[in-house]
């Protein structure tokens, strides 16, 4: 039996300021038992309108780092780069003070990255604050794509690895990824997303074997699922 709860509201207006009021919380009590605290996010569409509600939330930001649960292995300022979409909607207003640590490296290919990340990624408060994941309708999150040749690597919960580089098979970009055992190294997993069709994938992605489903059947770290029909 797995062990999830889901959290379901009327709208994605309602959903985002629930949940970057949710994130605020946890992030103060977490300060208030040590120095540091952090959030790994995802990037794509779903959460834009939650972190521009987020940055806004009266917080010491100084003392929180943000960094991504996965990367697209573009040009920094493309449309496509999630630190991009973090910059613009999460870096801004109060959240400006945050420490980012994005997944981009100096290096041409995500494979020649790996460890640059890794390292970065070492260095933060661990283990994160939440993880916040969203899901494709192929039934992925993070960049564990049904199909690459890595991903039983990626998903195993026994390698220590923290990030890994990955090919989806048919998205354009290479990727950098957190590794499953990096999310779950986590106080608690938000699986944040939009729309009927998302939730009858995540409904079905247990008996469907999707790479979500690696989360939705770990007992370590509790999950939640943050949803809402789209506007
Ligand atoms: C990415 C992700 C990915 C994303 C889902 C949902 O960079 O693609 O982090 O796992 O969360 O693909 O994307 P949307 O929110 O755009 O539907």
């Amino acid at each position: 039996a797995t062990d999830f709860s889901w959290q379901k509201f009327s709208d994605t207006a309602e959903l985002d300021q629930a949940l970057a009021t949710q994130l605020a919380q946890e992030l103060r009590r977490d300060l208030e038992r040590r120095d540091a605290a952090c959030l790994a996010l995802s990037g794509g569409g779903t959460p834009k309108g939650m972190f521009h509600l987020l940055s806004q939330q009266a917080l010491p930001w100084q003392r929180v780092s943000l960094t991504l649960v996965d990367e697209r292995w573009v040009p920094r300022e493309h449309a496509d780069s999630n630190e991009a979409m973090l910059r613009s909607n999460l870096l801004q207003n109060a959240a400006s003070d945050a420490h980012f640590i994005g997944l981009k490296t100096a290096h041409a290919q995500a494979a020649e990255g790996v460890e640059e990340a890794a390292s970065r990624i070492a260095q933060i408060a661990r283990p994160f604050t939440a993880v916040v994941l969203g899901m494709g309708s192929d039934g992925h999150c993070a960049s564990w794509f049904p199909g690459a040749e890595n991903l039983a690597q990626l998903l195993d919960p026994n390698r220590s690895e923290l990030v890994a580089a990955t090919q989806p098979p048919k998205a354009p970009h290479a990727r950098m990824t957190l590794s499953l055992s990096a999310v779950l190294a986590s106080q608690q997993i938000i699986i944040h997303i939009t729309g009927t069709e998302k939730k009858a994938v995540l409904e079905e992605a247990i008996s469907k074997n999707y790479p979500i489903a690696a989360v939705l059947q770990q007992r370590q770290t509790p999950v939640s699922i943050w949803w809402a029909p789209n506007d």
